[in-house]
């Protein structure tokens, strides 16, 4: 307990999509204010990031609800300066948002789904750090972590998903480099297969059968054959986020059960 206290947190991304599991954004979000931090829920959907802080409520913790589409740069100056106005820094900037909806292979891909999956996965947390970093780096402090996925880096048939948090592999690290001088550290962590209602709910929705989705997912994990929980995320994020992660800037962390280690 206490490896985030007196830490503020903004976590983007903070609901979550329905379902029967609990999220990345919000199980990091729960974890962080379990570890002292006050969190800032940020979403598009209140209503989902007001559930995220009445949870961490229910625990003793405490935190705001920012609603905002962190698709327009206005929302993620907004989001800034109500964290920065309510408690006068942001120490941790963790970006969970993403995602995926229309994708698919090459020659299928339209410009409003590419757009769409750009404007969240990239230009969002592009936008949300050129806001938060001009304070951080008045105070000489500040962590920014950023959540890609496996796929960057693993053989995957979805394209602009790929592609797009393979950019925001590259963006962190621009971001670390630039940033080590003023005491930022910036970096990210790849989810892999987990059991999330982002990974399951979508499928089933559009006709999968949802036993079939989570036993083939499983299968492709090497660690114990099983998917990842949120939990697993939230764990990683908040050792990134505490001072026990003082020295490490700059990494790529997988959070994948061992996929991307498998390599041919
Ligand atoms: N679940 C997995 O298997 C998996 C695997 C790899 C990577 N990831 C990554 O994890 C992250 C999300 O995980 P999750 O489980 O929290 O997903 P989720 O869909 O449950 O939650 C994401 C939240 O982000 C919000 N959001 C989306 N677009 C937004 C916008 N423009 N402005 C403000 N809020 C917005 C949604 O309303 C939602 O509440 C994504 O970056 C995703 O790419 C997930």
């Amino acid at each position: 307990m206490g490896r985030l206290s007196d830490k503020i947190a903004v976590v983007v991304g903070a609901g979550q999509t329905p379902g029967d599991t609990i999220g990345n954004g919000r199980a990091t979000a729960i974890r962080f204010a379990q570890e002292g931090a006050t969190v800032v829920c940020v979403d598009r959907n209140a209503e989902s990031a007001r559930e995220t802080l009445s949870m961490i409520e229910r625990e003793g913790g405490s935190g705001c609800v920012v609603e905002a589409d962190v698709t327009r740069e206005a929302d993620c100056q907004d989001v800034v300066a109500q964290s920065e106005g309510r408690y006068g820094r942001i120490d941790v900037l963790h970006n969970n948002i993403g995602i995926g909806r229309g994708d698919g292979g090459a020659t299928g891909m339209t410009e409003a789904v590419w757009d769409a999956i750009f404007d969240t996965n990239l230009k969002s947390i592009m936008f949300l750090c050129k806001h938060a970093l001009p304070g951080m780096r008045e105070r000489g402090s500040g962590v920014i972590t950023n959540i890609s996925s496996v796929a960057a880096v693993c053989a995957v048939g979805i394209v602009a998903y790929k592609t797009s948090k393979a950019a925001l592999n590259a963006y962190t690290h621009a971001l670390a480099t630039a940033n080590a001088r003023f005491g930022i550290r910036a970096n990210v962590i790849m989810p892999g297969l987990m059991n999330t209602p982002m990974a399951i709910e979508g499928n089933v929705a559009a006709g999968a059968d949802r036993a079939e989705l989570i036993a083939r997912r499983n299968a492709q994990v090497p660690l114990g054959r099983q998917m990842g929980t949120a939990w697993d995320v939230a764990n990683a994020a908040l050792f990134l986020a505490s001072d026990e992660a003082r020295f490490i800037t700059g990494v790529n962390l997988p959070v994948d059960g061992g996929q991307s280690a498998r390599i041919g």
